[in-house]
Formats: structure tokens, C-alpha cells, sequence
């Protein structure tokens, strides 16, 4: 820990990570179907990340939207200099990465930087002092447009009330040892281990502290460290976070975790009575938030809360268009919501993803479909929802995209192939037309470079290319989770590899404008 850090880590780079929810184009859907007035994303729109960890998220989004102005702030010069690298080599220029802290981005006085459209803050705020905290609000307060978005995500102490004590456990023993973060975050689990072999009360009277530290044992050590080794981890109530960005003029919307906003796939059935029934947005959240025993909220929150006229928000939400993500021969989708896995309807979903094969789909049209025709304009809405948050379409960000226009994420897309070959494990691609990434197999992100000029006729060769790539770092082709070096093994499972992504994958990325038609 070092004095300019303010108790947060800073001797351990954080894990490079990726957030859906954080993109122009997922905020814009989220606040559309909230009723609002999304900000506009048509010509220059300006979207800002505060404390953006290694920037991966940032500067995919800004590669997908050539024409949006991107700033990335972080106080880790490790995160910054990563960043800026992989922005350089990937040739992209509408994004400024800062090595900037909240308390710097605080004095910098109104008009230092451009309003700002959407302002977002993942794993950042129960994780910082409230002296941070406060600094983050003023730059909110100087620095959001009217009706413009933040997005910020926190530990909710209804899913993690349990680990309070466990986390001062983890701090405390920090204390007591020599070394820095990195040896601290190896020693602590042997720590916990003794803990809870002691047979504590604490655990059967808190079953869930228990299951917590099962899975901590199998998380990377960065990201342990930046969970649990920070001198503030502060999980919180949501009338908290309220109040505070009610200081900056800003009013809770909904969540960008789209099914979060469904009571009846959020919370239990008697719960969601209850909370309909409560008219004050602060206490019907907290009562939802202790019926789901939320851990985690993803807020949306305006600047401006005013709705636009009826008319004038069916008209917002007609407009946007789904593109399909290749799930539409997949039987088993289910979504993920705050009460356990809910599987799509097939009456509703099995038309709507066969249209999606079709091509983009706007909601002008997918209202209209038989199966929803004669139903409720809200009802249409949560199948918009229940397709994004089930990764079955995306929002499409730019129709009418130039091969100019998608250059950008070629030119990432290439870097992360790199990176990828190098010995990363980056799961991403960047798909100009949805204005995000896509999760994908790393060494797809190898094999998609062998593609890009166009159809490869011998597919061998590429195998023993990717083969030899991977020796290079000391891996090999993977089949039913093993790594094979027997050659000739090797070689039939990397072929199978390429063929599958001939015919499953291509035809996806070239709908995604990740590869040319
Ligand atoms: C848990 S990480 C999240 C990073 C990124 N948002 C993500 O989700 O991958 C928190 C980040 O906040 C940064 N951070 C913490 N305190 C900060 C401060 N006072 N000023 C600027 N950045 C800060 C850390 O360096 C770290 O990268």
C-alpha cells in the first residue's frame, strides 16, 4: 500500500476484465426501456469510466464507436500504461486514458473536461473511502450533461453482510505480516483456512460466510487482493447510494441488470407483492434487495428524471433494433436472475429467434409479431430485456457501418489475436455493429486473423500454425478441457477447432461486421 493510494491496492495490478453493462449501447437500451430518454448516440456522444482498471471495456467501446469521444481515468500507472499501449498499437485515437485520481478528477474545475453522457464506475464504490467517494461525486456534479447516465455497480450488505467480519479478519492478518499485497493475498488463504477449521460458531450462525470463502480459494490472486485486501470494503444499502448521488443532482432510474427490473424474476413471489405495493422508491428497493438477498445492484441513475410523454417513449423504444448473437439453434438458453435460471418462453422466443436469423430486428416490428401482438406494451418490453440479459441479441449500435467505420475494431480485434498468441487469455472480440464485445474462445481470436483477407480453402495449415503459436508459450490445443501434445491428436483436435469455427463462427462474425461478408 503506498500514501497516495488512500488505503486502496496498489503494488498488484488489477485482472483485465470486460463489462457489458457499461457499453453506450447497453446503457442506452437500459434506459430506453426504463422509460427515459437515452443520450443521444448518433454523432459525437461522450462516454467516461472512472477508475477503468487495465481499460479493456473502455477501449473496446471507443473502437466500436469511431465517432464517440471515450475517457478512461485510473490512478494505477500499471493499469494506465497497459491502456495506452494497446490503444496505441490498435491505432486508436478517440479515447484519453488518464492517470488520474477521483481527488485530481474532483479539483479539475467545470469545464476541464467535456460534459460527459455517460459516466460509469464499476467495482469502485464499496471498495473506496467515503473521502473518494465524495470526490467522485463533484466531478459527477461538474462533469455529467443533464440527462446524461451514471452507471455504478457496489457490494450490496444484503448478499454480503456475513463477510464484514471475514474481510476485517483478512485486513487485520495483512497487519501482522511482512511483504506487500502479493505475498499478502497468497498468505491469506492459508489464514482463512485455519479460521474456519476452528470449528467458530460465526459459521453455522452465517452459512453463507462459508460458501464465500469456499470460492475464494479458487479466485485469482488479483483479483482476491482487490476484492478483499483494500482498507475500505464497505458493502451497502441502496438508500445510501440514493442519497449520495442525489447530491449531484442525479434521480435512480433502474438497473442495468435489465432482469433486476422485473420483479417477478428478481425476487420472490410474496416479496414482489409487497414491494408493489410500496409507493417510496428507497424503501421498495431495500425491500427488494433484502427478498432477493441482493449481493450486487448495477444502479442507473439520470441527471434529469423526468419522463418524456407516453407517445414520445414508445416512440424510443420502436426504435431500437436487436441483432442476434447465434444462439437461434440453441435449445437450452436459460437466463440468470436474481431468484436462480429462468428459461425463455419457446412460444414467445423460438419465432423471435428464427426471425433473428432473418437479420436485425427492431421493436417496431417485433411488437407487432402474432405471439405478442395482442399483448401489453410492457410485456413486449421484458422480451427485449430477456433477450439481452440472456445473451440471445445485443442491441445494434450502427446499422449503416462503412468498412472505414469498422476499422478501429479490426485493428483491436487484431491486437488482442496478438496478445492472445503472446500467452493472454482475452475471451474478447469487438463487433463495430453491436458496439461491444462479444465473449468468444481465445484462440478464436488467433484463428479469426487467418481469415481476414478472405475464405481459406486449406484449413491444415492453419492448425499447424496455431499449433506452433501455441508451443510457443508451452500450450497446446484443448479438447473436453485437456491439453493434447500428442502431434497427430493435436493437429485432428485444432483442425476440429477451425472447422467448427468455419461454420459456426464465421457466418456470426461476419453478421457482427467483425469480419467482411
Ligand atoms: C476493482 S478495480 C475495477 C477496475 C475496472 N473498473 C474493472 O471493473 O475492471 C478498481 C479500480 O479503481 C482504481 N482506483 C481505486 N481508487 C482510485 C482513486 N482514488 N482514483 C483513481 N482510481 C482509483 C484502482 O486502481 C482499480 O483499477
Amino acid at each position: 500500500m503506498t500514501n497516495w493510494s488512500d488505503g486502496y491496492v496498489s503494488d498488484i495490478s488489477y485482472t483485465t476484465g470486460f463489462y457489458r453493462e457499461t457499453s453506450p449501447a447497453w446503457l442506452s437500451l437500459a434506459t430506453s426501456l426504463l422509460g427515459h430518454r437515452p443520450p443521444g448516440r448518433d454523432g459525437s456522444f461522450r462516454w467516461c469510466e472512472l477508475g477503468c482498471g487495465q481499460g479493456f471495456s473502455a477501449l473496446s467501446f471507443a473502437a466500436a464507436h469511431p465517432t464517440g469521444e471515450f475517457y478512461a481515468f485510473d490512478f494505477n500507472p500499471s493499469h494506465i500504461e497497459n491502456a495506452r499501449l494497446l490503444a496505441s498499437r490498435a491505432g486508436i485515437g478517440n479515447i484519453t486514458f488518464g492517470e488520474t485520481s477521483f481527488e485530481e478528477l474532483a479539483e479539475a474545475p467545470k469545464g476541464t473536461y467535456p460534459q460527459m453522457d455517460y459516466i460509469v464506475l464499476h467495482g469502485i464504490w464499496s471498495w473506496v473511502s467515503t473521502t473518494q467517494r465524495a470526490h467522485i461525486l463533484r466531478f459527477i456534479a461538474n462533469h455529467l450533461a443533464p440527462g446524461g447516465i451514471v452507471y455504478v455497480s457496489y457490494n450490496v450488505l444484503t448478499g454480503w453482510a456475513s463477510m464484514v467480519p471475514m474481510q476485517r479478519l483478512m485486513r487485520a492478518w495483512c497487519a501482522t505480516q511482512p511483504g506487500g499485497t502479493i505475498e499478502h493475498a497468497a498468505g491469506v488463504l492459508a489464514f482463512l483456512k485455519q479460521v474456519t477449521a476452528t470449528e467458530s460458531l460465526y459459521f453455522p450462525a452465517n452459512p453463507s460466510a462459508t460458501a464465500r470463502l469456499d470460492q475464494i480459494v479458487s479466485q485469482d490472486a488479483r483479483y482476491l487482493a482487490h476484492e478483499y485486501l483494500n482498507e475500505t470494503w464497505d458493502p451497502i444499502m441502496f438508500d445510501a447510494m440514493a442519497r449520495d448521488m442525489g447530491e449531484s443532482k442525479c434521480s435512480y432510474i433502474g438497473s442495468a441488470t435489465l432482469t433486476d427490473n422485473i420483479d417477478a424474476v428478481s425476487v420472490p413471489a410474496k416479496v414482489a407483492a409487497m414491494a408493489a405495493g410500496i409507493t417510496d422508491p428507497r424503501l421498495r428497493e431495500l425491500v427488494r434487495d433484502v427478498g432477493g438477498a441482493r449481493p450486487f445492484r448495477r444502479d442507473l441513475f439520470r441527471r434529469g428524471a423526468e419522463t418524456p410523454p407516453p407517445g414520445e417513449q414508445v416512440n424510443i423504444v420502436d426504435q431500437i433494433v436487436m441483432t442476434g448473437l447465434g444462439r437461434e439453434r440453441d435449445a437450452n438458453i436459460q437466463i440468470q436472475t436474481g431468484i436462480g435460471h429462468v428459461t425463455p418462453k419457446p412460444e414467445i422466443y423460438a419465432p423471435v429467434l428464427q426471425r433473428l436469423l432473418e437479420g436485425p430486428l427492431a421493436f417496431a416490428e417485433l411488437r407487432r409479431m402474432p405471439m405478442l401482438a395482442d399483448k401489453p406494451l410492457a410485456e413486449a418490453l421484458q422480451v427485449l430485456a430477456f433477450l439481452a440479459a440472456g445473451g440471445m441479441a445485443h442491441p445494434t449500435a450502427n446499422l449503416r457501418m462503412t468498412r472505414d467505420g469498422a476499422a478501429p475494431s479490426a485493428a483491436l480485434n487484431r491486437q488482442i489475436g496478438v496478445l492472445n498468441a503472446q500467452g493472454s487469455n482475452l475471451p474478447y472480440l469487438v463487433s463495430p455493429r453491436l458496439g461491444t464485445a462479444i465473449t468468444v474462445d481465445p484462440v478464436d481470436t488467433m484463428v479469426l486473423q487467418e481469415f481476414v483477407n478472405g475464405p481459406v480453402n486449406d484449413l491444415a495449415p492453419v492448425a499447424t500454425k496455431m499449433i506452433a503459436t501455441l508451443a510457443l508459450t508451452g500450450r497446446a490445443p484443448v479438447r473436453e478441457g485437456k491439453p493434447i501434445s500428442e502431434p497427430v491428436a493435436a493437429q485432428a483436435a485444432m483442425l476440429e477447432t477451425i472447422e467448427k469455427f468455419v461454420a459456426e463462427r464465421v457466418p456470426l462474425l461476419q453478421r457482427l461486421g467483425i469480419l467482411d461478408t
